[in-house]
């Protein structure tokens, strides 16, 4: 990857980590910007310090609209499991955030529900700020191998290493949807800054094939290298990589 697209950060400690992202978001957060969440292991540190720097230090999200990655197929508000749950518990209950969305996982007509989130996505005049995990499978939302570079929104079917994943959350792998809802890598490409986050040697391992790899439907979270701004933050975890 150029290196003038892409600064990498890598510290101590998840804490530490989380602070300079919060610092980098922090007057976008204050002017109200659009940003893009990402569920998971991985942001739950930042959201930690969020909630920590509202209660304490009195940031406002009043003015924030938020926009998910990805929601599982047959998820909604009522299942704790979804998404949608985990947003609201871990974010979006802790702190006063304007305007929240989240990709449908209860739809009749999957195209018309993936285009009406892209609409709204676009009416919000589009993804400021973009938070991303990554997953063993390469994927970034739920974009798994084969995803194309110029994909928008869709329905699409999880990787079997995706859902051996999730197999703890639902307890049991025939429990885990074999579908969900996702952002693009054309869609999550367009946001104009993107901040990648991962913990411990398995995730420095995931990024650094797909930012030193080749670029490749294979590896989806490679298409990063295609973008202009992308920051890099990556942390040990319990003092070991
Ligand atoms: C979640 C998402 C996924 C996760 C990835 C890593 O909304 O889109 O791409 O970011 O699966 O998950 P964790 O952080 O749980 O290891």
């Amino acid at each position: 990857m150029k290196a003038q697209n892409c600064r990498i950060d890598i510290l101590n400690d998840r804490a530490a980590a989380c602070a300079l992202i919060a610092d980098e978001v922090e007057d976008r957060v204050r002017f109200g910007a659009v940003l893009g969440l990402a569920t998971g292991a991985s942001p739950l540190p930042l959201y930690a310090e969020w909630t920590r720097r509202h209660r304490e230090q009195g940031l406002s999200f009043r003015s924030v609209t938020s926009f998910n990655l990805d929601e599982y197929e047959g998820l909604g508000r009522g299942d704790p499991d979804s998404f949608q749950s985990f947003m609201d518990r871990e974010l979006f209950s802790k702190v006063n955030i304007g305007r929240t969305l989240v990709p449908p996982g209860l739809y009749r007509d999957p195209e018309e529900a993936a285009k009406g989130y892209e609409r709204q996505i676009k009416g919000s005049g589009g993804i400021e700020w973009q938070l991303l995990g990554i997953g063993r499978s390469g994927h970034i939302g739920f974009n798994e191998p084969g995803s194309a570079r110029d994909s928008r929104t869709r329905r699409v079917e999880l990787a079997p290493e995706t859902r051996e994943d999730a197999v703890a959350t639902f307890g049991g792998l025939d429990r885990v949807p074999t579908h969900a809802m996702t952002m693009g890598i054309g869609t999550i490409l367009e946001a104009k800054r993107i901040v990648l986050i991962g913990w411990g040697t398995e995730k420095a391992a995931l990024v650094r094939r797909a930012l030193d790899g080749p670029i490749t439907e294979d590896f989806p979270a490679s298409f990063l290298q295609l973008h202009p701004s992308v920051r890099v933050v990556l942390a040990e975890v319990e003092g070991a990589w």
